[in-house]
């Protein structure tokens, strides 16, 4: 028996100082897809995620939020543990940097790299940006000495420092890459890597003295590793590199990294330096993808524009969020999100394309077979076409994969779903159906459950869930996922068997409808917390983050309706000092009588926003009771002046 080939995937360690958003979606999604695919290709798969848990990033905002590091990370990592189970993400291990195994490689590899001359002790001095936890050279410092990156101020510091000869390495890793062509992906990333490296590596600072929070560096404990130090390696720890020799030549060998653009650099130029050192290949290849932003602009905090995953699950389910993301961007190339176009894809893609076949497909075998599966029958030239189509696509899908281009494997896949509808409308079965033609009726339909059969599988690494609920419908057992591409056999499917048709795939989404959800959602008073949210994910906010939030005392002076809409008024309010529009979705809980005059509590500094064409500059407290039958306006207990500041 031939031994399986094995495939090992990676996604980033990520930081535990901050929730998952979509760009961390992103990259696993992406990784599940492709190990999904490799599985159900007959790949030994090994697939990897984790945490990033070391460093002065993580000390600092655990310092902020009253927690040691430690603390921090337990509780975050559950954020991003929960929102895997959510994603359906087949990961097959979760590493943590503050694992045990990774402390003892991390400072088996430092030992034995110091022992061999490739680490050494000196002095650093430099500009520091800490929320990057990096040393920015002069030459690209921002004006008033601020990082490039974050644009946030850089600190001058020096530390003694135990250094890392990456510059002895360059050579070997540049003619490592001109035999390795996809040793960076996609191909621009690999020709701005090569140029780097040409301009030379100097060698790199890995150890601190100013900061407690990391693994001490084995023998002087004054320092501990830097960050990047230590999470790179991360990679080599859960395969086994210390204590699973067998692991490790088993999955080594065929690594891939899929990483966001931003972190190329430590995954092209020095981890592969750190591989060298130590006497083991780098990566087969590092995939570098795109950078999200929403509706136009960069996500941050600070714009509050930051993309809840979990939210996206709760509102549209995981597998259409996993779907538009892949299918949106060419992978490697930067997307905009926005909800309207998740929307658009919904009703386009999977309700009208994948979902209608399967329904019109399955209400015709019920209407004319009674639901049991027809004889296949003589083929004829369409259904010949759609069966060479199939082995086509199926191709097609291979090559894309390979090269991490999920988009257009989508396309492709979609191609042929398009077809499957475009065959109804060409042999419009209902016609046979009432001519008599049963035979030519049974092929039709045959070829076509066939379609579903196989875009089920196709479609299963991107949608698992959708791929078992079409599966069922189909009347067959086991789970796509779990089924091998070169097990498939077209029309092997033996006649009679028994479809189950089942509920609509993805109920179209109303977009008037949509909208007036959205813009009730947007100004926010009425969102009372559901009575059993469907995940919890707690973050705690410092003293900090709640006094930048402006609470005043003001009252409503003028209520108006706003043509058009059902939810929102449009209210006049004093804060004493100034009068200001607030727009708000509470039209459906009171009478204008029932708030005039009221004294309220308002968010006075929040972004302006325009909802049906009025500008609200400000949003107003209420408390709702997670049935959204009754909304409590927040008021003062007693007179107090307008303007006053809530705290
Ligand atoms: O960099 N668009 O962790 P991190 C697309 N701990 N992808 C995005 C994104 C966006 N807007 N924002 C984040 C770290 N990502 C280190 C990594 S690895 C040894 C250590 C994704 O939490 C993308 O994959 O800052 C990016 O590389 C990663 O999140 C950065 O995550
Ligand atoms: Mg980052």
């Amino acid at each position: 028996m031939n031994e399986k080939k094995s495939f090992y995937l990676t996604t980033p360690i990520y930081y535990v100082n901050d929730i998952p958003h979509i760009g961390h979606a992103y990259t696993t999604i992406a990784a599940d897809a492709m190990c999904r695919y490799k599985r159900m290709k007959g790949f030994d798969v090994f697939f990897l995620t984790g945490t990033d848990e070391h460093g002065q990033k993580i000390q600092q905002s655990a310092a902020a939020k009253g927690l040691t590091p430690r603390e921090l990370a337990d509780r975050t990592v559950r954020n991003f543990q929960d929102l895997w189970k959510a994603l359906n993400i087949s990961n097959d291990d979760f590493i943590r940097t503050t694992e045990e195994r990774h402390y003892k490689t991390v400072q088996s590899i430092f030992k034995k790299l110091l022992d061999q001359g490739d680490i050494y002790k000196g002095k650093y001095e430099g500009w520091y940006c800490v929320p990057c936890e990096t040393y920015v050279p002069e030459s690209s410092m921002g004006e008033d000495k601020t990082c490039p990156d974050c644009k946030r101020p850089l600190q001058m510091m020096e530390e003694e420092s135990y250094f890392f000869r990456a510059s002895k390495y360059v050579g070997q890793l540049l003619a490592y890459y001109e035999k390795n062509l996809k040793g960076v992906m996609p191909r621009s990333r690999y020709n701005e890597i090569i140029s780097f490296l040409k301009g030379g590596v100097r060698d790199q600072s890995i150890s601190r003295t100013t900061l407690k929070w990391g693994i001490p560096v084995p023998g002087d404990d004054a320092h501990v590793v830097y960050v990047w130090f230590d999470a790179l390696i991360n990679y080599v720890t859960a395969c086994g590199y210390l204590d699973d020799r067998k692991k490790f030549d088993t999955f080594w060998p065929e690594v891939r990294h899929l990483v966001g653009k931003d972190i190329i650099r430590f995954h092209c130029v020095i981890w592969p330096i750190m591989l060298l050192a130590l006497g083991v290949n780098p990566p087969v290849s590092v995939f570098a993808h795109g950078w999200w932003t929403v509706e136009g602009e960069k996500m941050s905090k600070s714009k509050g524009n930051v993309v809840d995953p979990f939210e996206m699950v709760e509102r549209y389910g995981a597998d259409p969020f996993r779907y538009f993301l892949l299918r949106e961007v060419p992978f490697g190339l930067d997307g905009d999100f926005s909800e309207s176009a998740v929307v658009g894809r919904i009703n386009s893609d999977l309700a009208n394309d994948l979902g209608n076949l399967l329904n019109r497909t399955l209400q015709m075998i019920d209407n004319f077979f009674q639901g049991s599966l027809p004889a296949s029958g003589r083929r004829g030239e369409r259904e010949e076409e759609i069966v060479q189509r199939a082995a086509a696509v199926l191709a097609e899908v291979d090559e894309k994969i390979e090269d991490f281009a999920f988009d257009d494997a989508l396309k492709s896949i979609w191609s042929f779903i398009s077809r499957g509808n475009k065959y109804i409308d060409e042999t419009m079965p209902w016609k046979l159906a009432k001519e008599g033609k049963t035979e030519e009726l049974s092929s039709v339909l045959n070829t076509l459950y066939d379609i579903l059969r196989l875009s089920a599988m196709l479609v299963a690494p991107f949608i698992p869930e959708t791929a078992a609920r079409i599966w069922e419908q189909l009347g067959l057992d086991g789970e796509p996922v779990n089924m091998r591409f070169d097990g498939f056999s077209w029309g092997d499917r033996a006649p009679g068997h028994t479809v189950k048709k089942g509920k609509v795939l993805f109920p179209r989404i109303d977009l008037e409808e949509w909208k007036k959800a959205r813009e009730a959602k947007a100004p926010a008073p009425a969102q009372p917390a559901s009575e059993e949210p469907a995940i919890v994910h707690e973050e705690l906010v410092g003293i900090d983050s709640f006094k930048a939030v402006e609470l005043r005392v003001a009252q409503i002076l003028n209520v108006e309706e706003i043509p058009k809409s059902k939810k929102l008024y449009k209210l006049t309010v004093d804060l004493g000092y100034e009068k200001r529009t607030i727009v708000s979705g509470i039209k459906e809980f009171f009478t204008p009588d029932e708030l005039l005059h009221k004294k309220i509590v308002v968010v006075v500094n929040l972004q302006p926003a325009k909802l049906c064409g009025v500008e609200s500059n400000g949003m107003l407290l209420a408390a709702g009771d997670g049935k959204k039958t009754t909304l409590a306006l927040l008021t003062p207990d007693k007179d107090i002046p307008l303007g006053s500041r809530v705290s």
